[in-house]
């Protein structure tokens, strides 16, 4: 799941070690929970951050959303969906390149803290912690995901597969967890964010994010970097308008989901999906479409906005990138580029990185 999804459900449990901020963290066994959510990112109906975003995207000209109100349950759901669709080669990519390059991975970093920022279910994670397994290096995993009820099951579910790991879990936005990262033993760091969820922040948002990664390692440490690369627009527009029309309906969810959270009356019958390579900018764009002149009210948020027929809503980039200018902004970020591992085609890249 991505990283900023908001879907948490703070679970309880009687064998695990649930921590906070205000309580210290002891490891008796090998699973610690850590709740470090701000009141903010809560899932619930009118929660205390108000929709403030949602405000101000729908205010603005052009109109936006941010891409976090993809994600209630059914378009949790629709993205896993879309994962598997044949048009939609990142994922199965992706893993290909762990498949092939884990290895490779642990025998570079050997032992460490591998702290996965937006881990969700930790499907293709599971790729590295089987290489770690087999050349029998000591890793202790570290998922960071706003859903504590994935995170917690997914942990529960990796100790019990994995006899030898311990699981760190950390319930969190990933600016909180990088922030203040669990002390560790182990000799060295590695920052995975991986899934291409990188090319959903804006320009300005991931040099912050850079910024952020940087600060939390020390020199020597790694950052393991996940990215769709920049390719022939045909291919592109395919994987975001697919044949079944699954994401047309992920990118619509978003107005259901604005619905039940704020008290709308959006008709996404009344919406289209569209999707296209801005090649310039070299980043797919998608937008939510007003099929007529019309007016949406989110009673909890005390707004109406007036939509005009053709209008455009911008509810996400994917942004597409170049390995050269990649590896030169992570260099001013202290960061330097060790092995960009990536599959027969060049679709999609796995880039190791040192902090210098
Ligand atoms: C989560 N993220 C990496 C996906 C992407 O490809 O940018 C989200 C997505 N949007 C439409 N299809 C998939």
């Amino acid at each position: 799941m991505p990283v900023n999804s908001p879907a948490p459900s703070p679970a309880s449990s009687s064998n695990v070690e649930h921590s906070s901020r205000s309580t210290p963290v002891l490891q008796r066994n090998r699973l610690t929970l850590e709740y470090r959510l701000p009141a903010s990112a809560s899932n619930a109906p009118n929660a205390a951050d108000g929709g403030q975003d949602v405000v101000f995207g729908l205010t603005q000209t052009p109109k936006s959303l941010p891409p976090k109100y993809f994600y209630d349950d059914r378009g949790s759901q629709l993205f896993e969906a879309i994962t598997t669709l044949p048009e939609y080669y990142l994922t199965r990519t992706e893993t290909q390149i762990l498949l092939q390059d884990a290895d490779a991975i642990a025998c570079r970093v050997g032992a460490c803290d591998l702290v996965e920022l937006g881990s969700g279910s930790s499907t293709k994670t599971r790729i590295l912690l089987d290489a770690y397994a087999r050349q029998n290096t000591p890793l202790r995993y570290v998922p960071v995901d706003v859903s504590g009820g994935i995170l917690e099951d997914t942990a529960r579910r990796l100790i019990q597969d994995y006899g030898d790991l311990s699981v760190h879990g950390l319930v969190s936005t990933y600016e909180a967890a990088l922030a203040d990262l669990p002390a560790t033993d182990l000799p060295r760091r590695l920052i995975a964010f991986i899934g291409s969820t990188l090319g959903n922040l804006s320009p300005q948002h991931c040099e912050q994010f850079f910024q952020q990664v940087s600060q939390a390692l020390q020199p020597g440490d790694y950052f393991l970097l996940g990215v769709d690369r920049h390719k022939a627009t045909a291919r592109l527009e395919a994987a975001y308008n697919d044949s079944q029309g699954v994401t047309a309906a992920f990118n619509l969810n978003m107005l259901h989901h604005l619905n039940w959270r704020f008290q709308g009356d959006f008709d996404p019958g009344q919406f289209r999906h569209v999707a296209f390579y801005n090649e310039g900018d070299r980043q797919m764009e998608l937008y939510i479409e007003s099929l007529q002149d019309q007016t949406v009210t989110l009673k909890a948020l005390d707004l109406t906005v007036t939509f005009q027929a053709g209008e455009r809503l911008l509810s996400e980039i994917s942004r597409k990138f170049e390995i050269a200018p990649l590896t030169a902004d992570l260099l001013t970020h202290g960061f330097q580029m060790v092995e960009t591992f990536t599959d027969d085609q060049q679709d999609f890249a796995l880039c190791l990185c040192q902090r210098i």
